[in-house]
């Protein structure tokens, strides 16, 4: 019950099972989820190995429903969440020009991407208020800032993480509950394998990216944005 807690959404694969694996290292229980079963159990088994404790919850993050029986399981399981990272998040489909975007595609984007951290955000926050401590981790994206042809709804939606974190960072600060963003930079996962499919350069591998995310983990930052690949582990970027 001791131990500090990080949540993790979207963990079996790439970026946040790289996280997983990173916090386990560090020491941290785990709260982890993903909607496909099977390499949920192979996350859980992979973090486990490490020694670390892990609730890992089949769970999509899009459904409220889901997200309160994945929150209140790694409360009951570990007692308190310090760390929360949103890193699930959809692709759609591959490059599409906007004028070309299927509606109902561009729907489940948005509504994953940005309903997400919400939702989920909205239910550890009371829990982190109430002990007046918490780190919050939006997970964003270059498109996030720039407009770039054929990035479409998930280009829109990463500018949407980025309003909702400085909203939140704004509404938090003095809490004791910080919020960031990070932008992980390119790597070499399965979306970015549907975001550039003919990419033919070396990439950044997931494990990569992690310092700036334990980085923030334990900072007083709030309302930053940070990107992972140019990150001094020292606490300042390079
Ligand atoms: N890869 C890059 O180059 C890159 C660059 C910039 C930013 N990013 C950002 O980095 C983060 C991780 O990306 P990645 O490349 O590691 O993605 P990925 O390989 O596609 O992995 C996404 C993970 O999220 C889970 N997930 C997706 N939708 C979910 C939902 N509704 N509920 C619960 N879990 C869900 C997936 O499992 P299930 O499908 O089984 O649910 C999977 O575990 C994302 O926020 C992405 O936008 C990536």
């Amino acid at each position: 019950m001791n131990k500090k807690t990080a949540v993790i959404t979207g963990a079996s694969q790439g970026l946040g099972k790289a996280l997983a694996l990173a916090f386990a290292k560090e020491g941290y229980a785990l709260g982890i989820c993903a909607r496909g079963e099977e390499r949920l159990k192979d996350a859980r088994r992979e973090v486990e190995q490490l020694g670390a404790e892990v609730a890992a919850v089949q769970a999509d993050v899009t459904d409220s429903k889901d997200v309160e029986r994945f929150i209140s399981i790694v409360e009951d399981r570990f007692g308190r969440i310090d760390v929360l990272i949103n890193n699930a998040s959809t692709f759609g489909p591959g490059p599409t020009l906007l004028a070309d975007y299927p509606a109902e595609e561009f729907r489940d984007v948005i509504e994953t991407n940005i309903m997400n951290p919400f939702l989920v955000t909205k239910r550890v926050l009371p829990g982190m208020l109430t002990r007046g401590d918490g780190s919050i981790i939006n997970v964003s994206s270059e498109v996030g800032k720039y407009g770039v042809a054929e990035w479409g709804a998930y280009s829109v939606s990463k500018f949407g993480v980025e309003g909702l974190s400085a909203i939140w960072a704004d509404e938090l600060e003095g809490t004791g509950v910080r919020i960031n963003t990070v932008d992980p930079g390119e790597m070499d996962t399965v979306m970015h394998d549907i975001a550039l499919p003919d990419c033919d350069y070396e990439l950044a591998q997931p494990e990569d990216v992690t310092g700036v995310f334990l980085h923030l983990a334990a900072s007083d930052d709030n309302g930053e944005r940070y990107e992972a690949q140019t990150f001094d582990v020292k606490g300042a970027s390079v």
